[in-house]
């Protein structure tokens, strides 16, 4: 009998592998992506996670703010991420008014992006408040990381997008909302937009990694957003570094491409097909084609 091909991928990242990282003090890195093209690229890269983020909503669709993304925009970009990646661990956000409304519409929603989207977790937003919440998705086999410090779905409420976090109370208040998403099962915790000091102590505090982004260095890992560490979008947030200038090269590439179009320099030889000489011949003598009345 002849033995299967061995498969030299190595295997898919589990939320297990990312405790047991944040337990040997190997940072965790997480990126966001948002289609196919996108997930094989970072995947490559060798990143621990893939984030679909709700920010796709304004990095891909237009909007200026997370809120108007639904399940299906979701369900979509979270599917061809998981076609784009196999060893990154895939996390698909839950978003705006998809769990908050009723735990059925929660766990309906969750599965979708674990059953249709291929995701191995999914994030939503907030801490002690969305503990019990938690629990529940945890106990229906849906593994959870969670959200907070500055939290973008609830961008109204804060009046902006500001640091959290930067008072004593508010301290204490980020420290127990990660306490409350650990105990309920979390597997992980995004901390965005918080003083570098807070989350460090709030990363100190728990067991599950947290994951930064615009926190600091000494969280258990960080995440970033495709377009801003790429440079691909207009504006860079001062939390991000731009790793490449990949905008700048499609639109001189795009320009290229426009100015040898118009000069007829392309498409050239190597991009065209020919007629063998005799089918050109025929087809030259039975053109034009004799019209048929009505
Ligand atoms: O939607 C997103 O990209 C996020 C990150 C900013 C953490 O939630």
């Amino acid at each position: 009998m002849s033995k299967a091909p061995s498969d030299k991928r190595p295997p898919r990242i589990t939320t297990t592998r990312l405790s047991e990282m944040k337990a040997a003090g190997e940072r965790i890195v997480m990126i966001t992506a948002y289609d196919a093209p996108g997930a094989r690229l970072v995947d490559a890269a060798g990143v621990d996670a893939i984030l679909v983020g709700d920010s796709l909503g304004m990095t891909v669709l237009g909007y200026d703010s997370t809120l108007p993304v639904t399940m299906d925009d979701m369900v979509r970009a979270t599917a061809a991420v998981s076609r784009g990646a196999s060893h990154a661990l895939v996390v698909a956000d839950l978003p705006f008014l998809s769990y908050q409304v009723s735990v059925e519409d929660a766990i309906r929603n969750a599965g979708r992006l674990l059953a249709e989207g291929g995701a191995q977790a999914v994030k939503l937003e907030g801490g002690v408040e969305v503990a019990g919440l938690v629990g529940i998705l945890v106990d229906a086999g849906i593994p959870v990381v969670g959200h907070v410090g500055l939290t973008p779905q609830s961008v109204n409420v804060f009046g902006g997008y500001k640091t959290q976090g930067k008072s004593v109370e508010g301290g204490l208040d980020l420290v127990e909302d990660c306490r409350a998403l650990e105990v309920a099962g979390a597997c992980a915790v995004v901390l965005e937009l918080v003083p570098a000091e807070l989350a460090q102590l709030a990363s100190e505090e728990i067991d599950i990694p947290t994951i930064g982004i615009g926190a600091g260095a000494g969280c258990d890992g960080q995440v970033q957003v495709f377009h801003d560490v790429l440079g691909l979008g207009d504006f860079t947030p001062r939390h991000a570094r731009r790793f490449a200038e990949i905008g700048a090269a499609i639109t001189t590439a795009i320009a290229e491409y426009s100015a040898e179009v118009r000069s007829g320099g392309f498409p050239a030889e190597t991009q065209m097909s020919h007629l063998e000489e005799d089918v050109l011949a025929e087809l030259e003598r039975a053109l034009p084609l004799t019209e048929v009345d009505d």
